[in-house]
């Protein structure tokens, strides 16, 4: 059984798989392969497993060859993934929700406060060394109390922002596909609404909805129109699903107040009209980045890999 591990992943990730008894044959620089490297490291394997920064498409599946039982992502989203290319090959597609929850959503929260109390743009001004004195009209932001959060797709993690909004004193609206567990939304007082609703109430929106073509540019220049002009909106899903430069416009036009941005349309690449404002925090991609959550999300691919090595059921496929 030939499993390939396409970028370096934790040493308890590979330790799940020794201990199974396979020999990964994996990557163990901290760059992602070059594509040509990937397309001939993946040929004649059974099963792959894969980071976000690998494009598994039909060219990639077709590299690997008719063995290949199962693409295992070691990230919740798996937009890098062509699943239908991998449906009609009979390839197994698993990812990994549940474990990285909270440390996204400890991710939005910190977004939501750096952007409404102007935080980076005050660590600027003391690591720059701008004179400064505390002042009773200094810095003024806006402040999350009493504020409305609009969350974007009420799965784990958008409840779990939701719940860390509420102890900061937000009231919570949600637009999501199916409605929540109504214990959870009467603990969250969180209220459904429809994205139109949702775009012009909040005085923040956080995102996260999965990224696939029904989410695309979800965030374009009508929603940025509806939005208010106080508010912020905060990303740490997926870029695509915000059409980068229709928000640099919507920025540049005073349509909203700012953003916080941990992930982006052309990753890593960043819009240079992002670049300039202090009204824009970003980050490069940290959402799931704690030692804990990494080596929980190999774990977890890992055993995803060895279930399917196995015959047996994967843990958390997808779709
Ligand atoms: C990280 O971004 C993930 O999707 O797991």
């Amino acid at each position: 059984m030939k499993i390939v591990v396409t970028g370096k992943i934790p040493q308890a990730g590979l330790e799940v798989l020794k201990t199974a008894g396979f020999q990964p044959d994996a990557w163990s620089q901290d760059s992602a392969m070059s594509r040509s490297d990937l397309l001939s490291k993946v040929k004649g394997a059974d099963i792959l497993v894969t980071l976000l920064t690998e494009k598994v498409d039909a060219e990639l599946l077709d590299a690997a060859g008719p063995n290949l039982k199962a693409v295992c992502n070691v990230a919740v989203g798996y937009n890098n993934i062509d699943v239908a290319a991998c449906k009609s090959r009979k390839v197994l597609v698993t990812n990994t929700p549940g474990v990285l929850t909270e440390a996204t959503a400890d991710i939005a929260i910190a977004l939501i406060l750096m952007t409404t109390r102007r935080l980076a743009e005050g660590e600027r001004v003391i690591r720059s060394q701008t004179p400064w004195q505390w002042g009773m009209h200094y810095m003024l932001g806006a402040g999350v109390t009493k504020r409305v959060l609009g969350v974007v797709g009420m799965g784990a993690i958008g409840i779990a922002t939701a719940r860390r909004a509420k102890v900061c004193g937000m009231t919570v609206v949600y637009h999501s596909r199916s409605e929540i567990d109504p214990k959870v939304a009467a603990e969250l007082a969180a209220t459904r609404v429809t994205f139109d609703e949702l775009l012009s109430q909040s005085d923040v929106v956080s995102i996260h909805c999965p990224s696939n073509e029904s989410t695309r540019h979800l965030f374009s220049k009508p929603q940025f129109e509806k939005m208010k002009p106080t508010a912020f909106l905060v990303n740490t899903a997926r870029g695509p699903i915000v059409d980068e430069q229709a928000l640099v416009e919507a920025l540049e036009n005073n349509q909203i107040a700012g953003a916080g941005l941990d992930v982006f349309e052309f990753e890593p690449k960043v819009n240079p009209g992002l670049l300039h404002r202090d009204n824009v925090v970003m980050l490069p991609h940290l959402g799931s980045a704690t030692v804990e959550t990494r080596d929980a999300m190999a774990m977890l691919a890992a055993n995803n890999a060895v279930a399917i090595a196995n015959n047996r059921e994967p843990l958390t496929p997808v779709g």
